[in-house]
């Protein structure tokens, strides 16, 4: 049965450890043939920059080729099983990296995957992008053990979820801040020591990271108006920076809403690592292809 990565459980400690490695590695020499002639199909039901081509430019760099595939565009559209696409797909390629609108539809494509499934984000998770964003922690801080991570505002979007469940395995503290009504839910903090509260300052405090995410997010857009209002206090600036550390980064996951979730001087200041993370997505995923896939 092929190994899939679905969820930041899937992975032990010593795995993600094994992975960030593997990443350092790739990243000082990013060409190098470890699956040659291999095939990896990206399917999207949502839009992306990074993640599509992060796999793509990853999986080129290694030997292989990635195949993009909107399901829009494919007979997934008109009625054909996710079953019977996952095991077509097997018949084809190595690996397949998925987007797919929620958690269910994902893992009803690995079940009938006979090939390793990446989960490229749903409504629940985006653990490829909370790999990452522990990887460029450790690049920047030298290790994770005991750093403190705040993460502000929409307390339960599969990046903050990720981040929990990561954090948690990588001995990170997490601190989230966010209105009750976007809490972290039960199944993202069972078995953590998450910190959760309303108030931001008391999140930011002392962290070593404040991160944010988009107020709306793929899919919510009927939601809007009633988020962006509960979440206005929980905007990343200025004020809230000078909460943290002095030397906190400010990380997000892109794409940015600048001027809602944080301000344009945040994102631009010089304690931001955005763009670090975004490239930092191609280090890690070309390791978990690796891992899965060779
Ligand atoms: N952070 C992230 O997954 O970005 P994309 O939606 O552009 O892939
Ligand atoms: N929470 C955001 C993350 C985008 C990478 C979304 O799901 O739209």
């Amino acid at each position: 049965m092929a190994r899939h990565f679905l969820a930041d459980d899937d992975f032990s400690k010593e795995e993600v450890e094994r992975i960030f490695s593997l990443a350092a590695d790739l990243k000082s020499r990013p060409v190098q043939p470890l699956l040659p002639s291999k095939n990896v199909a990206l399917v999207f039901s949502k839009p992306s920059t990074r993640t599509r081509v992060s796999f793509e430019v990853g999986m080129n760099q290694l030997g292989g080729a990635a195949i993009y595939l909107q399901t829009g565009e494919t007979q997934l559209k008109r009625g054909e099983t996710l079953a019977d696409f996952a095991k077509t797909l097997s018949r084809y390629v190595q690996g397949i990296a998925a987007r797919m609108e929620s958690q269910a539809e994902l893992e009803e494509l690995a079940s009938n995957s006979a090939v390793p499934v990446i989960n490229g984000l749903t409504d629940r998770w985006h653990p490829c992008q909370a790999l990452a964003d522990l990887y460029t922690l450790r690049e920047k801080k030298g290790q994770l053990d005991g750093l403190k991570l705040a993460f502000i505002g929409d307390g339960n979007s599969n990046v903050a979820r990720s981040l929990i469940r990561l954090g948690a395995k990588m001995g990170v503290q997490v601190a989230v801040a966010s209105p009750k009504e976007f809490a972290p839910g039960k199944d993202a903090l069972k078995g953590t020591k998450t910190r959760v509260t309303a108030n931001p300052k008391e999140a930011a405090k002392g962290a070593d990271a404040v991160y944010t995410d988009v107020w709306v997010s793929m899919g919510l857009e009927t939601e809007s108006e009633a988020r962006k209002k509960l979440l206005k206090p929980y905007q990343v600036n200025g004020a809230l920076m000078k909460q943290a550390k002095k030397d906190a980064l400010f990380m997000h996951c892109l794409p940015a809403h600048r001027g809602e979730e944080a301000t344009n001087e945040v994102f631009s200041g010089k304690q931001s690592a955005v763009f670090d993370q975004a490239e930092n997505r191609l280090h890690v995923q070309k390791a978990v292809m690796v891992t899965l896939m060779r």
